[in-house]
């Protein structure tokens, strides 16, 4: 028999207990800075050197931290499903773990691109881009990251992938910012559907979540075992 196809929609939450902070939590980091600051394609015009370093420092976590539970058991998964991750989340935590099929909605960390040729993009790793550092028809670099106002290429892709799922899970999202959070419309009444975030999330009514109220670590070990009696794998 083919393998059940799980779509895997994540947020900040995933990564919280490997140490990176989420957004709108109680101490997130739109609570220490300011999103015009340092999210906007205005931003890089006036300040551009503020909003390098805002990323080179989160660029620069990456070495710090490791993929948690959660993110192991969702590679584990391609053994028994056709997993695919769409994330919201710029680092590479997913990848990391082992999964495979990882769609970034918002970006990469480790990519740059250049500011005037958007199809020039660079991996970088975890090193610091800064002023002066220009793509080969010289011009600035930026970081390889959907800002506020900038159009999401990746939705596209992500509909029809949510569409055919046979299982979907949202992790670790508080579903505030769109189009992302307007992907879990497109999932099938058919398709069985699950939530894990320790604080409510608020779906679409009519929507059928089975929920989890726990972190993503201990929530994906639940859901490990309740997919392994669903599916008798
Ligand atoms: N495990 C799972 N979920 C958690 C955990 C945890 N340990 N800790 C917190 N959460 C949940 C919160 O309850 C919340 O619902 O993670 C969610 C985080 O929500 P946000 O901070 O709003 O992050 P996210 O939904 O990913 O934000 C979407 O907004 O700022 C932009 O581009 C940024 O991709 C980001 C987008």
């Amino acid at each position: 028999m083919s393998k059940k196809r799980l779509v895997v929609l994540s947020g900040a939450g995933m990564s919280a207990e490997s140490g990176i902070s989420t957004f709108r939590d109680s101490g997130g980091l739109w609570e220490q800075y300011r999103i015009e600051e340092v999210a906007t394609p205005e931003a890089f015009i006036e300040n551009p050197k503020r909003v390098l370093d805002f990323y080179n420092h989160r660029r620069k976590q990456l070495d710090e931290v490791e993929p948690n539970r959660g993110h192991q058991i969702i590679a584990e998964l391609e053994q028994r499903f056709k997993v695919q991750v769409i994330t919201q989340n710029v680092d590479n935590l997913h990848e990391r773990a082992g999964s495979t099929q990882v769609l970034h909605l918002h970006g990469e960390l480790t990519k740059v691109r250049s500011s005037k040729h958007p199809e020039l993009i660079y991996d970088i790793g975890t090193k610091p881009i800064h002023l002066g550092d220009l793509c080969e028809k010289g011009a600035q670099l930026r970081p390889h990251i959907v800002w506020f106002g900038e159009s999401v290429p990746a939705i596209d892709q992500a509909v029809p992938l949510v569409s055919k799922a046979d299982i979907f899970l949202v992790i670790g999202t508080s579903l505030n910012v769109y189009p992302a959070a307007g992907l879990i419309r497109f999932a099938q009444t058919k398709c069985s559907k699950y939530l894990i975030d320790p604080h409510p999330v608020e779906v679409p009514f009519g929507m059928n979540f089975t929920v989890i109220s726990k972190s993503a670590g201990e929530g994906m070990e639940q859901l490990f075992e309740r997919l392994k009696k669903d599916y008798c794998i």
